[in-house]
C-alpha cells in the first residue's frame, strides 16, 4: 500500500467515528428547528434568527451537541439594549417544564447557554447586531454571521470533513478551541486552515514545514510574502490568518506558539508515520495523582511546590489569564531569590485555581548586591553607609555588598508569598486562604497539577 494510500485509509477510518450520524443529525435538526421557532414566536418581526457555528457550516464533531444560534438586532438601539433584550427573548425560551435550565456566560459579550438536559444539548442563544459587511461592526460577536456566509459559499462536503479531522487531531493533541486555557485553534480558523490549503493532507504538510512569520491572506488566497514584518507587527503576532471577511482581525490571535509549535511537530510526526493514534490523545490514569507527581519531582530531583486558592464563579477565561498573571509575578520574585523554577503550572477546577512550581532543591542564604561604579563618588558613599555589614568589597570597577536573605528557602518564600506579605493577589483570591504545600500535595489538588503536567508532557 502507497503512504498516500495509507494515510487516506486512515483519514476514513477516523472520518466514520467523528462524523455525526444519522440520528445524530436528525436530533440536531430537529432541535435547531424546535427552537428557531420557539425564538421566532417570542422575538417577532423585528428580530432575524439566524443558527451558526459549525452546525450551520456542517462541520460538527460527532457527539458535540452544542447548537449556536444568533439573535440579529437592527442597529437602531444602543449595544446595552440589545444584549438586554437579547437576554430577555432567550430566557422567554425555556421551557422547564421539558428539564431545560440556563446559564449566563460572559465573553466579550453576554450570551445565554440554554441546557437541554433530557436530550444532552446544549445551545448558545448569543445577542448581536445585524450587519451586511464588518465595517458596521459593533459588537464583538456581530462577525460570526458574515462568517457563515463566507464558508458555505466555499465550501463542499469533502472540505467540511477535513474540517472534521483537523478539529480532532487537534482535540487529540489538547489544542482545539481559542480558550484561555488551551491557547488554541478555533472552530472558524480550523475552517479557514482547511480552506486556504485545500484539504487536510495539504494542511499537514505546509504545517509540517512553516516557516514563521506567516501571514495568511484568506480572502486573496494567498501567502503574504515580503511584507510580514507590516503584520507582525500590526497584529503582535507571528503567526496570521487574516478574516476574509474583516482585513483588521487576526483569527489566529488566540493561538499560543506551543501551540502552533505542537502542531508544526505533530504534523512532521504523522506524515513521517502515519498512525490512527494521532486522532486519539494519550491515555492516562490520574488515580494516585499525589504518589505520581511525587514520582515526577523524584526522578527529576526537583521540590514541587503547591499554592492552592479558592476562586469565584466568573468567566473562565477572566480567571485564567489573572492566575497566569500572578504565576508570571511569582516566577520573577523567585527568580530574584535565586530560586528560579524549571517547570511551572496552572490550573482550575470547579471553585479552586492551583499555581505550582518544580524547583531545584536550593538554599540562598546570601546574595552580591551590586552597587555603582567606582568612579560615581556620591553613589558609592551613599552605597557603602547603606551597606555597612557584614561584608562591602570591590569587584572590578564596582562596588559590591553581600546581603543575608530574608527567605532561604523557596518555601519561606512561597509561605510569605502566600500569607500575601511580598505581593498583592488578583481581587478575587484576596479574601480567601491560600495553602501551601510541598513534595505531598493532597490527592485532590494533586489530580489539578497532574492533569496540566499530563497536557505539557510530549508523548511518543
Ligand atoms: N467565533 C469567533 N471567534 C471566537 C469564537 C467564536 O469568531 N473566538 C464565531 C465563529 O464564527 C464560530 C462561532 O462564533 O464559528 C461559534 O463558535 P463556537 O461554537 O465556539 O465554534 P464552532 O465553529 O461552532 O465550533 P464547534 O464545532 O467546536 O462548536
Ligand atoms: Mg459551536
Amino acid at each position: 500500500m502507497t503512504r498516500i494510500n495509507k494515510i487516506e485509509r486512515i483519514f476514513d477510518r477516523v472520518l466514520k467515528n467523528v462524523k455525526p450520524g444519522d440520528g445524530e443529525i436528525k436530533t440536531i435538526n430537529s432541535t435547531v428547528n424546535e427552537m428557531m421557532s420557539r425564538l421566532k414566536k417570542v422575538a417577532g418581526n423585528n428580530v432575524e434568527i439566524m443558527l451558526t457555528g459549525s452546525v450551520a457550516r456542517g462541520t460538527n464533531v460527532r457527539g458535540n451537541y452544542d447548537i449556536d444560534i444568533f439573535l440579529l438586532f437592527k442597529n437602531n438601539i444602543s449595544e446595552e439594549e440589545m444584549e438586554k433584550k437579547g437576554i430577555e427573548i432567550a430566557k422567554k425560551t425555556i421551557a422547564k417544564h421539558k428539564n431545560e435550565t440556563y446559564t449566563m456566560k460572559y465573553a466579550e459579550h453576554p450570551y445565554l447557554m440554554l441546557n437541554m438536559n433530557d436530550r444532552g444539548i446544549t445551545i448558545d442563544l448569543v445577542p448581536s447586531f445585524k450587519i451586511k459587511d464588518a465595517s458596521e461592526r459593533i459588537s464583538a460577536v456581530d462577525r460570526t454571521q458574515l462568517h457563515n456566509q463566507f464558508i458555505n459559499s466555499n465550501f463542499n462536503e469533502k472540505l467540511r470533513d477535513d474540517v472534521r479531522l483537523l478539529k480532532t487531531f487537534l482535540a487529540a493533541n489538547g489544542i482545539y478551541g481559542a480558550e484561555a486555557r488551551i491557547e488554541g485553534f478555533s472552530g472558524y480558523l480550523c475552517e479557514l486552515l482547511v480552506f486556504h490549503f485545500g484539504s487536510f493532507a495539504k494542511l499537514l504538510n505546509a504545517m509540517g514545514s512553516l516557516k514563521l512569520p506567516a501571514v495568511i491572506d484568506i480572502k486573496n488566497n494567498s501567502r503574504i510574502q515580503g511584507m510580514q514584518a507590516d503584520f507582525v507587527k500590526k497584529f503582535a503576532k507571528e503567526f496570521i490568518v487574516i478574516d476574509p471577511v474583516d482585513e483588521n482581525r487576526n483569527v489566529a490571535a488566540n493561538v499560543s506558539s506551543e501551540s502552533l509549535s505542537l502542531l508544526m511537530l505533530k504534523a512532521r510526526k504523522f506524515l513521517a508515520g502515519p498512525s490512527i493514534d494521532a486522532f486519539y490523545g494519550p491515555k492516562f490514569s490520574d488515580v494516585n495523582s499525589k504518589a505520581q507527581i511525587k514520582k515526577l519531582g523524584d526522578e527529576l530531583g526537583l521540590d514541587v511546590y503547591a499554592l492552592v486558592f479558592k476562586i469565584p464563579d466568573i468567566a473562565e477565561d477572566i480567571i485564567w489569564q489573572q492566575i497566569k498573571k500572578t504565576r508570571g509575578r511569582i516566577e520573577d520574585i523567585l527568580r530574584q531569590g535565586n530560586f528560579a523554577p524549571e517547570l511551572s503550572f496552572q490550573n482550575i477546577s470547579d471553585r479552586l485555581g492551583i499555581i505550582s512550581f518544580f524547583i531545584n532543591p536550593v538554599r540562598c542564604n546570601s546574595k552580591k548586591a551590586a552597587g555603582p561604579h567606582i568612579a560615581m563618588a556620591d553613589s558609592v558613599d551613599a552605597f557603602m553607609k547603606k551597606h555597612k555589614k557584614p561584608f562591602t568589597f570591590i569587584e572590578n570597577d564596582r562596588i559590591y555588598s553581600m546581603q543575608r536573605q530574608a527567605h532561604a528557602l523557596p518555601e519561606d518564600l512561597l509561605m510569605a508569598i502566600a500569607g500575601k506579605k511580598i505581593i498583592e493577589f488578583p481581587s478575587y483570591i484576596k479574601k480567601e486562604k491560600i495553602y501551601f504545600y510541598k513534595n505531598r500535595i493532597p490527592e485532590q489538588y494533586a489530580k489539578m497539577l497532574n492533569q496540566a503536567v499530563r497536557t505539557r508532557l510530549l508523548w511518543q
